[in-house]
């Protein structure tokens, strides 16, 4: 590798800007400059980070090598919602944030590649390359946990303990997603978010079926209502773990009791949230 890389910046800005059919980021990185080092210090199945995204050139880099050496290189980009300028390009082309932008061009250079792909693939029996993201947004909890350290003292802490106790009835927070919950119940467990999901249709129930690195499988019910039967289902498939809403239940602690012995007679980690 050479001390020095000469590269006009100029390319950059006009390859993005016809990817992106509009000017709608700064001084975007050479994706092609960026491939070079990313070539030069890592191996063919590396993990490359990047915590100061921007529009995502390096995700760029990473699967334009990919595609040319057939590696697996994976990338894990970060990026503050940082507001796109009022009256800019950007804004006013649809991206409030420079995250909205990242995203975008990722998927836009994953169809090129895909399309770029097509005819060839068939012709040489080569199986075509994995492309595709995930993303994920800090946000605040799904459940609202009950905090026992609160203390209880006057007549007034007492109105207040009531509402909370109220409160801690419904926790789920309504305005998430089953998949939003699903990573939250992935995370608290320690398990990355990398763990491979699979959806089973459970006696009419979806239940998440998550795998874990040493093969353990635990399964996330996230219905609003479990029965008998789906629980029955769950247990015959016999998971490491299985974890269930406590509002599922209904208050039917009859069936909340014989589901805790159960799933102990037969080695499942059984959980409520
Ligand atoms: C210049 S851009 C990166 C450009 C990118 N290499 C490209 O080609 O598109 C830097 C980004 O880092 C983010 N950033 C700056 N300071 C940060 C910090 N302290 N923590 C996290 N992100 C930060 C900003 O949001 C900005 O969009």
């Amino acid at each position: 590798m050479p001390s020095v890389i000469y590269q006009q910046s100029q390319v950059a800005v006009k390859y993005l800007r016809d990817l992106m059919e509009g000017k709608i980021f700064d001084n975007p990185k050479d994706h092609e400059v960026l491939a070079r080092f990313v070539e030069y210090v890592t191996s063919k199945d590396d993990l490359i980070v990047d915590f100061f995204a921007g529009s995502g050139s390096t995700a760029e880099a990473i699967l334009d090598l990919n595609k040319r050496d057939g590696g697996e290189r994976r990338f894990i980009l970060a990026q503050l919602p940082e507001p796109t300028p009022e009256k800019s390009a950007a804004r006013e082309a649809g991206y409030d944030n420079i995250a909205d932008i990242g995203k975008e061009r990722i998927r836009r250079v994953i169809k090129k590649l895909n399309e770029e792909d097509e005819g060839k693939l068939q012709a040489d029996d080569e199986p075509a390359q994995d492309r595709g993201f995930k993303v994920f947004k800090l946000t605040s909890r799904n459940f609202e946990t009950w905090d026992g350290e609160a203390p209880v003292a006057s007549a007034e802490d007492a109105s207040v303990l009531e509402e909370r106790l109220l409160n801690a009835v419904e926790n789920v927070n309504s305005d998430r997603s089953r998949e939003d919950m699903l990573y939250e119940v992935l995370l608290r467990a320690g398990w990355p978010l990398t763990t491979q999901v699979a959806i089973l249709k459970l006696a009419d129930g979806e239940v998440f079926s998550a795998k874990s690195e040493e093969n353990d499988t635990m399964f996330v019910c996230l219905e609003d209502l479990v029965n008998e039967e789906l629980l029955r289902e769950m247990i015959g498939q016999k998971p490491a773990q299985v974890v269930c809403l406590d509002v599922a239940f209904h208050g039917n602690d009859q069936l909340k009791t014989n589901t805790v012995l159960e799933m102990r007679d037969r080695g499942i980690e059984f959980r409520t949230i």
